[in-house]
């Protein structure tokens, strides 16, 4: 089957909670519209750029095999698609199904309100967990901003402005929440329609709560008021269902959680996304009770004389009292139901270690680096676009294969040095079909939430020090989550095991908006003899002509 999906992205003024802003739209609404397919699909997502500034469009979790080109990586996998231009996204999605988002990946732009829910279904998933619910409903979470995302980003990387991130001004849930105005006196807030999102559940049924972080900085432990989660799902791998009462979800993440309605003593309840405090000061009027909420009501009231709800009410019902789930330990003591993903991890061949760290530069401004390597955007075209002129049919005798199966600090430039001597493209060339481990190591004060493309890893193993060098060979191999983005603690480490065996170039990031502007992003190039049978679409190239 093919779908098609038009999203045309421009600029509008809305009030997400109450607060008068510019926002970058899809198709006039936010967050914008749910993208579904089967399994195996084929997707053409035909994105028109009305907007002011440059966009490309990520499906963020999907392997793209075959299709690096469509990855939607600004300067990365594609040049970006000039306002007033258009690119068609045309890829099919076998071998993967469950929870997934789409975002620009130029710039900061997401957080202005280019995102979007992504879901693939398929009968091995249905086989497994359909029968455990009635309706399936997608519950975007995000920390919220009152400004362009672009000044924020300014701000932060000015100079005397090291280590201090934007504080987010408000959260959302699916794209609306409840600000109150008197916090900030000005003609910019006012209500106008602005609620917050209210979900209609019937009573004695179960839903799938399709829990997504858009947010660019935050944590979030979600919850719903006396209703306990069941989690069957994270980044689209089946979980053995686990009963808990807050989830927490780092910025890209993605959870499955089931609800059942069978709560009688009242009709109401808060839908809670509380940003994970360690980032603010508990002063932070956002957090204060109740925070950033929606409402479940019951469809079919119990109490025929309830009122309806409105922002004025106060809250019926109290937060689960326990301290949220910890997701590094999720990770580590789920297991994983996945039928179509090897629950045994292979052994590695291949070691890298990352090293991630913050410094001032010589302009005093905060940059993040991997291993001494600051990313910028490529200048000129995207560096899969330099990279397949240079390997094209004729060149590709030159390509330098690596078989090295060095261990520790193994790097490289691209083949044929095409970025030779360039600090802003860090790219290791990882040999065919290796199992590569990637050590990285937060050498920094602060939780990183680490998204690799085109893959799921198995996380093998994270902590808190220095990686236990001992130890390695001794880490559980059987059936270690799976996913695509791992949160990594304030001087930590996170162990990920992948094989590589999708061509094409890969980023590596930490998925906080600001850090990766501010350069924490590396690419893993795989199978260059393969990246140069590419066939990529006429349109692909052109936009770097643009
Ligand atoms: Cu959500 Cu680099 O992506």
């Amino acid at each position: 089957t093919t779908r098609v999906y038009n999203l045309t992205i421009s600029e509008v003024t809305g009030w997400p909670d109450g607060y008068n802003r510019t926002l970058t739209v899809i198709n006039g609404q936010f967050p914008g519209p749910l993208i579904e397919a089967n399994m195996g699909d084929r997707l053409i997502v035909n994105v028109q750029n009305n907007g002011v500034n440059m966009t490309t469009m990520h499906f963020h979790g999907l392997y793209q095999n075959g299709t690096n080109f469509m990855d939607g990586t600004y300067q990365i996998s594609q040049c970006g698609i000039p306002p007033g231009g258009s690119f068609t996204y045309n890829f099919t999605v076998p071998g993967q199904y469950g929870t997934y988002w789409y975002h620009s990946h130029y710039g900061t732009q997401y957080m202005d309100g280019v995102v979007g829910p992504f879901v693939i279904h398929s009968q091995e998933e249905d086989d497994l967990i359909s029968a455990m619910y009635d309706y399936d409903q997608v519950v975007l979470i995000s920390d919220w901003y009152h400004g362009l995302s672009q000044g924020y980003l300014a701000d932060y990387l000015a100079s005397g402005n090291e280590d201090t991130e934007p504080v987010p001004d408000n959260g959302l849930i699916n794209g609306a929440a409840y600000f109150n105005c008197a916090l900030t006196p000005g003609d910019s807030c006012y209500q106008q329609d602005a609620n917050r999102t209210i979900f209609n559940f019937e009573r004695d049924k179960t839903y799938r709560l399709r829990v997504i972080n858009t947010g660019a900085f935050a944590e979030i432990n979600f919850s719903v008021d006396e209703h306990p989660l069941t989690l069957v799902e994270g980044d689209g791998v089946l979980i053995q269902p686990t009963t808990l009462h807050k989830l927490a979800v780092a910025v890209a993440q993605r959870y499955s959680v089931l609800i059942t309605t069978n709560i009688t003593s009242t009709d109401n309840f808060w839908v809670r996304a509380e940003l994970n405090e360690f980032c603010f000061a508990a002063t932070n009027p956002v957090l204060v009770d109740p925070g950033i909420t929606g409402v479940l009501t019951y469809t079919d009231k119990a109490d025929s004389g309830a009122p309806p709800y409105s922002n004025s009410m106060t809250a019926e019902t109290d937060s689960w009292g326990d301290v949220a789930a910890d997701v590094l330990c999720l990770d580590l003591n789920n297991t994983s139901i996945e039928p179509m993903i090897p629950i045994q991890a292979p052994d590695a061949t291949v070691f890298y270690r990352i090293d991630s760290s913050f410094q001032i530069g010589s302009y005093a401004i905060d940059l993040a680096y991997i291993n001494g390597t600051s990313w910028k955007p490529a200048s000129g075209t995207s560096v899969l676009n330099q990279a397949y002129e240079m390997l094209a049919p004729g060149l590709s005798s030159t390509v330098v294969d690596s078989n090295s199966t060095e261990l520790l600090n193994k790097t490289g430039p691209l083949p044929l040095g095409v970025f030779g001597g360039n600090q802003d493209q860090y790219i290791i060339n990882v040999p065919d079909y290796e199992v590569v481990d990637i050590l990285i190591n937060n050498l920094d004060d602060g939780d990183h939430p680490f998204h690799l493309h085109g893959y799921k890893f198995w996380v093998m193993g994270t902590g808190t020090g220095s990686f236990p060098y001992k130890e390695y060979g001794n880490f559980n191999t059987t059936n270690p989550m799976r996913r695509d983005t791992v949160g990594i603690q304030a001087y930590g480490w996170a162990l990920l095991r992948f094989v590589a065996d999708n061509p094409g170039l890969w980023p590596l990031h930490c998925h906080i908006t600001w850090h990766l502007e501010a350069g924490l992003l590396m690419q893993f190039e795989v199978q260059p003899k393969m990246i140069a049978q590419f066939e990529p679409p006429a349109a692909w190239a052109q936009l770097c002509a643009a």
